[in-house]
């Protein structure tokens, strides 16, 4: 611990995560399943580009004195990205604004499927995650953001994002679970349910929630440059995890 505080501006997290102990505890769900990803080596040796990564992550390495090698965090909100780079003076992190359409996030953004890199062009990294962005990602966009981040691995780099894939858990944590309150109309799934491929879950709120089958989530890394090693359940603050290298 040190005297470092991030303060985030108010309007620049989720709302949920605006008590401590939620962005906390999300956090540090983060944090442990990328240390269980990298395994003994550790964050220290790792170089680590961040999509879609928000505050919370620096917040709490920076606040913590974890022990990282680098950090890239890239984000397609512009007014996070200049907080962080103002307010955040440690060498080994460092922030890009890439422009990126998203129907909730960014709608005046260019669309990923015509965009060729990215803001770190030229460079690898050894582990690359994505956490609650293709949770809120159309499928147009599942492939082409797979192919764009693919040039940035290391052979030996790991990929790590979550997302809301369309089933029950024994834990209770899946996007089904959750919202099973209030879509009663849906009912339960039953063991030989055709899932879609594909609900926007949220009509009127556009991918608030994007929900995948798990058949078509893996069939979209296909050809993508990745391959997938694992899939694993959701936890408490983490949906499903999927958990590629290169192919
Ligand atoms: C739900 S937040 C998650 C933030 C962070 N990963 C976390 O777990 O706290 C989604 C983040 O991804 C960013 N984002 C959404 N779509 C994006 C896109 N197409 N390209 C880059 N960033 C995107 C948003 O601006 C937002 O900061």
């Amino acid at each position: 611990m040190n005297d470092f505080v991030l303060n985030i501006p108010e309007n620049m997290l989720p709302h949920r995560l605006g008590q401590k102990s939620v962005w906390e505890k999300s956090a540090r769900a983060v944090l442990a399943l990328l240390g269980d990803v990298v395994g003994t080596e550790g964050l220290a040796e790792k170089a680590i580009l961040h999509y879609g990564c928000g505050a919370k992550v620096s917040k709490l390495f920076l606040e913590n004195d974890i022990a990282i090698k680098q950090y890239t965090g890239i984000d397609s909100n512009g007014e996070l990205i200049a907080f962080l780079q103002s307010a955040v003076s440690d060498a080994r992190f460092e922030y890009h604004h890439a422009n990126i359409h998203n129907a909730l996030y960014n709608r005046q953004g260019l669309e990923l499927s015509h965009l060729h890199s990215l803001p770190v062009e030229g460079r690898t990294f050894d582990l690359i995650c994505l956490f609650s962005v293709f949770s809120h990602l159309a499928p147009h966009d599942y492939k082409p953001l797979l192919r764009l981040l693919r040039p940035h691995a290391t052979d030996n780099a790991r990929l790590v994002y979550t997302l809301f894939l369309n089933e029950r858990t024994r834990g209770g944590y899946a996007m089904m679970d959750k919202w099973a309150p209030v879509i009663e109309e849906y009912g339960d799934i039953p063991a030989d349910a055709v899932v879609p491929d594909f609900v926007d879950f949220f009509p009127d709120q556009p991918l608030r929630a994007a929900v995948y089958s798990r058949a078509y989530a893996l069939e979209l890394v296909r050809g993508s440059g990745w391959q997938v090693e694992e899939v694993r359940d959701p936890m408490r603050y983490l949906q499903h995890v999927f958990i590629c290298r290169p192919a």
